[in-house]
């Protein structure tokens, strides 16, 4: 694969709507030099109960508008994305492309002492069966159990995070695969992370919720490493926010979640692409 030689160009990275900030945080945090640009597709929010075509039409559009930032590199910052459209974009990209599953696999593998696994995502995700796929390969010992969640993303995209609706809504979805007696349970969709205090309620202490973000954001930084393209020129990158809709709300919720303002929150016209 042939890398961009400029090491002052931003790390691009994409979500369907504000999910992705959890793995953008980690990196941020991680890689404070390194300039990132977030394109949250806010018009075409949620992909998860998206067909795969449709999906991977979506990931390519949002790889072209950050290449117009001329990125070094591309995160996928969504697991729906990163299910079905992952090869996808290596095979059309010139600069180095990480995803979010194997991460998150490789964290679930880490810390389960039974073996046996939850993971819970978009419906589009746990269909392609990624997880458990990459969960084996890892460790072929260990039993894995998926449930589709569709209702926990618009819960997250509206900062509605704790309350009765939310609660009986996970205690729902997860009744049946904590019966499985998991020890680890895989958040497996970026927008999970916001709901973990309802999520960790529901699930109990015998359970550790795990997620991609931490994971990712070793793997972006050991990719920069291996491929020359560590930013070394400056002590502070810059942080640039894109949207595909308008931006007032997301930038309440990044400026809650991130805990700092965002400067520049720029509205991009998916059309165009
Ligand atoms: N946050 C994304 C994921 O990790 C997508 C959620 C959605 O848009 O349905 O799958």
């Amino acid at each position: 694969m042939k890398t961009r030689s400029n090491i002052q160009a931003s790390i691009g990275i994409f979500d369907s709507g504000v999910g992705g900030l959890t793995v953008f945080r980690r990196i941020e945090q991680a890689l404070p030099r390194e300039s990132l640009v977030y394109l949250g597709d806010t018009a075409r929010v949620p992909y998860g109960s998206k067909s795969g075509a449709t999906v991977v039409r979506y990931a390519k559009t949002c790889a072209k508008l950050l290449l117009q930032r001329d990125i070094k590199m591309l995160v996928v910052a969504c697991n729906t994305a990163s299910a079905y459209a992952l090869d996808a974009l290596r095979d059309n990209l010139d600069i180095p492309v990480i995803g979010v599953i194997e991460p998150g696999a490789k964290a679930a593998c880490r810390h389960t002492q039974t073996g046996r696994v939850g993971v819970i995502g978009t419906r589009g995700t746990i269909s392609t069966g990624s997880y458990e796929k990459i969960i084996r390969q890892l460790r072929p010992d260990c039993l894995v159990y998926s449930k589709a969640c569709p209702l926990f993303v618009p819960f997250a995209e509206e900062g509605w995070t704790s309350g009765p609706a939310i609660h009986e809504i996970a205690e729902t979805y997860l009744g049946d695969l904590l019966k499985n007696e998991i020890d680890t349970l895989v958040l497996g969709c970026t927008h999970y992370p916001l709901l973990s205090d309802v999520i960790a309620e529901v699930a109990g202490e015998a359970v550790t919720l795990v997620d991609s973000a931490g994971e990712t954001a070793r793997a972006v930084a050991a990719t920069l490493e291996a491929s020359g393209l560590v930013n070394t020129a400056v002590a502070r990158g810059t942080l640039s926010f894109l949207v595909t809709d308008g931006h007032t709300h997301f930038r309440e919720m990044g400026e809650q979640f991130l805990g700092h303002p965002l400067d520049t929150v720029e509205w991009v016209d998916v059309q165009e692409i």
